[in-house]
């Protein structure tokens, strides 16, 4: 069984094909094969989405199948049942979860207590859907109609600024060891990312696998993309009058964007708070692909879903 909940679960050699059947739902939307035709896919969200839950619910059914969308507090789990009961059940009923929540250890507990794939649509932990969907809106551009998308991203930089310890900057930081890029983290000290996630990029060969300083201008420095994400994620709101003090230094202002490549550009996973994290200039700039990143949900998670289901065989 193939899981989707971090982004080593594909391994190097899987990544160009992942990448060139997203590149084909792309160009061939609305006349590509449906592979999850007669399957129901739910999706058990406890966060709010935007940008995960339409991309889901439109991809899953763009590919044939029924996306059956599950706020956690409509289910019993919501009411306590337990993680492995609601595993065992929905894999009666369900050909595949797409799961959004809070632990990381409840999606691996889906997967492991389930019988059928589990993909990781955001935890505390990683974002896996967001950076694979990342990476190919920058393969598009460096690769060239046609070119080799993965080949594209090996040895290029990104710079992360701001929370340097949330889900993205840790996939980020997984993503970029896993396709050969560099990445440079900058954000205040004592934000870091949790143990658990240093213990997990150890054990998945990549310790020491990033750049941390808490100079935003050194990380930026030969940068080909400026990446930040909200200073408050969600779960972490109670924090949110401290973590806007000391992230404040850390906005991608058009300054430290100009610190970058020339040709470098900005990317935010979305939802932005313009004049926190990031200035409206920058958002708007020409080279912001934060729209470009968006609208890659949906192809990538094709894909994803594609190869999961096709996986389950
Ligand atoms: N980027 C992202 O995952 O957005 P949503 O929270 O809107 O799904
Ligand atoms: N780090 C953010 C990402 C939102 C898509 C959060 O977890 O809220």
């Amino acid at each position: 069984m193939k899981h989707f909940l971090k982004e080593t679960d594909f391994t190097a050699s899987e990544l160009p094909a992942l990448f060139a059947l997203a590149r084909e739902f792309k160009a061939n939307r609305g006349r590509h094969a449906r592979p999850l035709a007669g399957q129901t896919w739910a999706m058990i969200f406890s966060k709010s989405s935007t940008r995960t839950r339409v991309s889901f619910e439109v991809g899953i059914h763009e590919l044939g199948g029924n996306p059956l969308f599950l706020n956690k507090n409509d289910i019993q789990m919501g009411r306590g049942e337990t993680i492995a009961d609601t595993a065992r059940v929905l894999s009666r009923f369900v050909h595949g979860l797409v799961v959004r929540t809070f632990d990381h250890a409840e999606v691996e507990q889906l997967a492991a207590l389930g019988s059928v794939p589990v993909i990781n649509a955001l935890t505390d932990l990683l974002h896996p859907c967001q950076i694979f969907a990342d990476m190919l809106t920058l393969a598009e551009r460096w690769a060239g109609p046609g070119g080799d998308l993965v080949g594209a991203l090996r040895g290029r930089k990104i710079a992360f600024v701001g929370d340097r310890g949330c889900n993205v900057a840790n996939s980020w930081i997984m993503g970029a060891n896993l396709l050969g890029m560099k990445i440079a983290l900058a954000g205040p000290p004592g934000f870091d990312a949790a143990p658990e996630f240093d213990q997990l990029l150890a054990r998945e060969g990549y310790a020491k696998g990033y750049e941390f300083t808490t100079d935003a201008y050194q990380a930026v420095t030969d940068a080909d993309v400026v990446y930040t994400d909200v200073w408050v994620s969600m779960g972490k709101e109670e924090e949110t009058a401290e973590r806007i003090r000391v992230m404040t230094p850390f906005a991608v202002t058009p300054e430290l964007f100009r610190a970058a490549k020339p040709d470098a550009y900005f990317m935010h996973c979305l939802p932005a708070h313009a004049g926190q994290e990031v200035a409206q200039e920058v958002l708007d700039d020409p080279r912001s692909i934060i729209f470009d990143q968006a609208e890659n949900r949906l192809h990538m998670q094709k894909a994803i879903l594609a190869t999961l289901a096709a996986a389950k065989r």
